[in-house]
């Protein structure tokens, strides 16, 4: 059987993480590539000499050169630069953009039949950015924040409730932003509602503390946002595309009349497997629910507008 091969682009926190924990879980050989010398070869040849401790096989190396990336089954793009304390996601749009763009281009120049997991910030219209560079099929690329944003929120459930973080089930649709959505009429601890077991209040400070979640860290750090949590995130995604896994993730994807949006990326139930985002799990939403969806949509055009002036599209 063929070893897999997952290349990271991007070495910095998001990045190395993200390496790690890919090794770990058995993705396959890892690629770790970064612009800049000596930061991806050392930290891949750090993490090559854990294989033996963890019982691991695969070959982990670090490179600046795109032609060691050459047929990966996945390309995790987390090249960018990170939000510090009072900037927003927004304010690394410009910059972004054209990062992601170039090595969108540049990794699928050496891997035409990856799939793409795109990290970087802000990311709905980052990924709408990597889509329009590599005019890669809808089910070839997917953005990775719902995971990352319903893993905070589930957490958060659990510690109020006293439960397993496991037991609890639950999903942030949307913009991975301030609208973000998190949806608590459909959150339960396995199978029972959380809207009987917490307050309506406590409900919504949690849902309040889920949309800031990524900001709380950054007051905590000061010089950079989350990496552990977004690190997971990214390869619970690749992993369930190359172990055909069909994993139901929220994760931002192509639209196309589903939640009646169109032609953008938003974070919606998908199922990921050996054909990428294979589909949309599609449900009706309250009327309240449509509202917010809707705020999150009018800040994405708002973001790809951005996108397609900087990059002139
Ligand atoms: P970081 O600053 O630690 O690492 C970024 C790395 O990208 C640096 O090593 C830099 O040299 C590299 N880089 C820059 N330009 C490059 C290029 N053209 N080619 C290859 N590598 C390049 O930042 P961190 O913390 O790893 O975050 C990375 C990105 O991920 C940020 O945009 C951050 O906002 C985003 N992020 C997104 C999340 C999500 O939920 N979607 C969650 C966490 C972070
Ligand atoms: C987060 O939510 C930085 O977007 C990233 O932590």
């Amino acid at each position: 059987m063929k070893k897999g091969k997952v290349t990271v682009i991007g070495a910095g926190h998001v990045g190395a993480t993200t390496a790690h924990w890919a090794a770990i879980e058995g993705l396959g050989d890892i690629v770790l590539m970064d612009v800049l010398e000596g930061i991806p070869q050392g930290k891949a040849l750090d993490q090559s000499q854990f294989r033996s401790i963890h019982g691991i096989s695969c070959d982990i190396t670090g490179t600046n050169d795109y032609r060691d990336t050459r047929d990966s089954d996945v390309i995790i793009i987390t090249a960018g630069i990170a939000r510090k304390p009072g900037m927003s996601r927004d304010d690394l749009l410009a910059t972004n953009v054209k990062i992601v763009k170039d090595v969108t281009e540049k990794a699928l120049e050496q891997s035409p039949d990856a799939y793409v997991v795109v990290v970087t910030n802000p990311i709905d219209a980052m990924v709408y950015t990597s889509f329009k560079a590599s005019n890669l099929p809808k089910n070839r690329i997917v953005g990775m924040a719902g995971v990352l944003d319903s893993a905070r929120y589930r957490s958060f459930l659990a510690d109020a409730i006293g439960v397993s973080p496991k037991d609890v089930n639950a999903i942030v649709m949307g913009i991975h932003g301030d609208y973000m959505l998190p949806l608590a009429r459909l959150a339960n601890v396995a199978g029972v509602p959380v809207t009987e077991l917490l307050s309506k209040d406590e409900i919504d400070a949690i849902i309040k503390r889920t949309q800031g979640g990524g900001a709380e860290i950054i007051g905590h750090l000061k010089t950079g946002s989350a990496y552990y949590t977004p690190a997971a995130a990214a390869v619970e995604m690749a992993k369930s595309i190359m172990f055909d896994e069909k994993r139901v993730l929220p994760c931002a994807c192509y639209l196309e009349g589903e939640f009646d949006i169109s032609g953008y990326f938003l974070g919606v139930p998908a199922v990921l497997g050996a054909n990428g985002v294979e589909k949309i799990l599609k449900f009706n939403l309250t009327k309240e629910e449509k509202e917010l969806l809707k705020q999150s949509v009018e800040k994405v055009k708002e973001q790809v507008a951005s996108v397609n002036k900087v990059l002139g599209w």
